[in-house]
């Protein structure tokens, strides 16, 4: 049954590469939160008695998923930005995150975070947390109290490290199955993924335990792949029999064996590819903080035209931005740059990276990301009239908004149908 009908100009990706465009549209919301019904005017749809509620002139989009965020880097948003990717671990993340031993400190810095994640329009992200379980149980209630989407990972790491980040296998296991108990239902929209750090951070009895995990509990996965050329380098020493960097994961059972999601794969080559393929990994690209902490470029339109699954990701604080909509913009110029040196391959365009952001990422937490009939209603209305002082189109109005616009236009999150108000 038909509960809510949202009016307003809508605009969404059914495909890659082209917009759906409704001018004063609108959008039927079943109890469930899932898109029943989309069209250009009221007297196609069967209304029965449903609200229905006229957002005017606004826009209306599908919600933003980010598929790589560490939660408890966030003190370190926009400081610490003169290493690369492996002394940048040890000198400036490791240290910060050990103060997730302090429950108290967790709770002040995740409930900033996950207050800013739902300012930005932000409504479901797959984020790191630290090897601390309590800590860890505190993040994901904060999502829970707060109506968001979130798939939250204790890491697991017991190499490479001080001791105080270093965790034993048996412990983490410990620890994720506790936090499987209280967050034990599959369609909630808080969930725990198995989260190994990436390869040199785990022994082998670490990525075994976190693979076997995530086959008995059926939790998808998440991790760090092909990023930095130091590390992918160190990963070839550390796990020598494997044919590359995929393959290493894959022998442990975390490379789509349950959803997988990896994130940046800059320096992913043809085996790596055609594995991820085979295996349906998701590639989340986090291009500031390729630039910030990688000094590479992923081959985007390469995994797009290869057909893998791509969406994006902060990685705050390797990337500085917490907002997806500016990854469109940083994928785009990166892109550019990518294709100047490269000349082969065409940059990507706008309907491509919106896609990515919502249809294409969402995808990783059900149906999610469209407002095709079924999905779940994740959106955002968008006031942009202080953007516009001419008679702009509204493909227009949502490429300013994501170029110029930021939090202070979103003026309504929807999350699973529910309206979200500020955690
Ligand atoms: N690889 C392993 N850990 C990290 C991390 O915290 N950030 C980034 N960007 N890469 C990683
Ligand atoms: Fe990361």
């Amino acid at each position: 049954m038909i509960k809510k009908i949202y009016k307003a100009n809508i605009l969404y990706t059914k495909e890659r590469g082209r917009f759906e465009i409704l001018e004063n549209g609108c959008v039927a919301v079943d109890a469930d939160g899932r898109v029943t019904d989309v069209a250009t005017d009221l007297t196609s749809i069967d209304c029965g008695d449903a609200e229905v509620v006229d957002f005017g002139d606004r826009l209306l989009v599908p919600a933003m998923n980010d598929l790589h965020v560490h939660a408890a880097q966030y003190r370190n948003q926009g400081i610490a930005m003169d290493l690369e990717l492996l002394p940048w671990l040890q000198n400036y993340t490791f240290p910060e995150e050990m103060k997730y031993a302090d429950t108290g400190y967790a709770g002040r810095m995740y409930r900033r975070f996950v207050r800013d994640l739902w300012r930005v329009g932000t409504m479901r992200a797959c984020a790191f947390a630290t090897i601390h379980t309590e800590s860890t149980r505190v993040l994901m209630r904060l999502f829970r109290e707060a109506g968001m989407g979130a798939l939250v990972g204790k890491v697991g790491m017991n190499r490479n490290c001080s001791e105080k980040l270093a965790e034993p296998v048996e412990r983490m296991v410990q620890g994720y199955e506790s936090l499987i108990a209280e967050f034990n239902d599959p369609h909630g929209l808080v969930r725990p993924i198995v989260t190994p750090r990436f390869i040199p951070s785990c022994t082998p009895g670490m990525l075994r335990a976190c693979g076997e995990l995530a086959a008995k509990y059926h939790l998808p996965v998440q991790s760090h792949l092909s990023e930095n050329r130091d590390e992918v380098a160190l990963v070839r020493e550390l796990e020598p029999e494997s044919t590359c960097y995929g393959d290493a994961y894959d022998r442990y059972g975390l490379f789509g064996q349950t959803p997988t999601v990896m994130a940046h794969c800059v320096f992913t080559e043809s085996e790596e590819m055609a594995l991820m393929k085979k295996r349906g990994v998701m590639v989340a690209h986090c291009p500031t903080s390729n630039l910030n902490v990688t000094t590479g470029i992923a081959p985007v339109r390469q995994f797009l035209d290869e057909g893998l699954r791509v969406g994006f990701g902060s990685d705050i604080s390797g990337g500085h931005n917490l907002s997806i909509f500016k990854m469109m913009v940083y994928a785009i110029q990166m892109s550019k740059l990518h294709y100047q040196r490269n000349h082969a391959r065409s940059f990507l365009t706008l309907s491509e990276v919106f896609w990515m952001a919502t249809k294409s990422a969402g995808s990783f937490f059900g149906r999610v990301g469209s407002f095709e009939p079924g999905y779940e209603f994740d959106a955002l209305v968008i006031d942009d009239c202080g953007l516009n002082f001419d008679d702009y189109s509204l493909p227009e109005r949502l490429e300013r908004f994501i170029y110029l616009g930021d939090d202070r236009h979103i003026e309504r999150r929807f999350c699973r149908g529910r309206e979200i108000p500020e955690p």
